[in-house]
């Protein structure tokens, strides 16, 4: 096995037992999407495909920690990655996060198309599945008319925020098809933009319907 097929072995061993909505799979989906997105846009795939299989193992979800580089330093130590692509593999990893008001653009081409396949992972299908698994995973209520989405969240509000599984499309994942950074995914996000605003149709319309 050449190193990259290792580093992803290590990175799904990482991801057991992780059910948070960042799983290996999920891992797996962005980085298939930011080669996809990688080749279209001529961007150096090599660090496109590090800084994806690594973007989520220091998350704060997982870790409890904040701004940690701990376990992509130590994986790509591991297989040896040189000094300066290291570097920017980790401040991609740093740009990427979703963090409501406070979310940056990414400098670099490669950042950009990283960031823009998480959140394409965040929305269409797939992206309505994750929101209620997260949900349930973490006891919030799918809805509840009486509370109202917080368009207004920095960082820590974002962070911290318990409300409901349909008040997260309004606080994030509708808000995901027009941040996209790249031609690419502007065009891929679309259609799955769409496909939320018709569950949500439904969704609101089977609730308001109960008598
Ligand atoms: P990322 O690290 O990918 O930028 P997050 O950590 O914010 O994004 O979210 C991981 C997954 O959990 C995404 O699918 C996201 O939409 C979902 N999620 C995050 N916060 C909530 C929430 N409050 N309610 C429902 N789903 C959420
Ligand atoms: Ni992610």
């Amino acid at each position: 096995m050449n190193k990259i097929d290792l580093l992803k072995l290590d990175v799904k061993n990482f991801f057991k037992e992780e059910y948070s909505g960042h799983d290996y799979q999920h891992t797996q989906r962005v980085t298939k999407l930011a080669m996809y997105i990688a080749g279209k846009e001529k961007a150096d795939t090599k660090i496109v495909e590090l800084a994806a299989l690594l973007h989520d193992v220091d998350d704060y979800k997982i870790t409890g920690k904040h701004d940690s580089h701990f376990n992509a330093i130590k994986l790509m130590n591991k297989y040896d990655v040189d000094e300066n692509i290291q570097e920017k593999v980790l401040r991609i990893i740093e740009e990427v996060s979703y963090m409501a008001n406070d979310s940056v653009k990414p400098e670099t081409l490669e950042g950009q198309i990283v960031q823009d396949a998480d959140r394409l992972d965040a929305i269409g299908a797939i992206g309505i599945a994750r929101a209620f698994m997260y949900s349930g995973n973490h006891g919030n209520l799918m809805y509840d008319p009486d509370i109202k989405p917080n368009l207004c969240m920095n960082k820590d509000e974002y962070i911290n925020s318990n409300s409901t599984t349909i008040n997260h499309f309004y606080e994030k994942l509708l808000l995901l098809k027009d941040m996209m950074n790249t031609s690419t995914a502007k065009k891929l996000a679309v259609k799955r933009h769409a496909f939320m605003e018709k569950f949500l149709e439904e969704f609101l319309m089977e609730w308001s319907c109960l008598k």
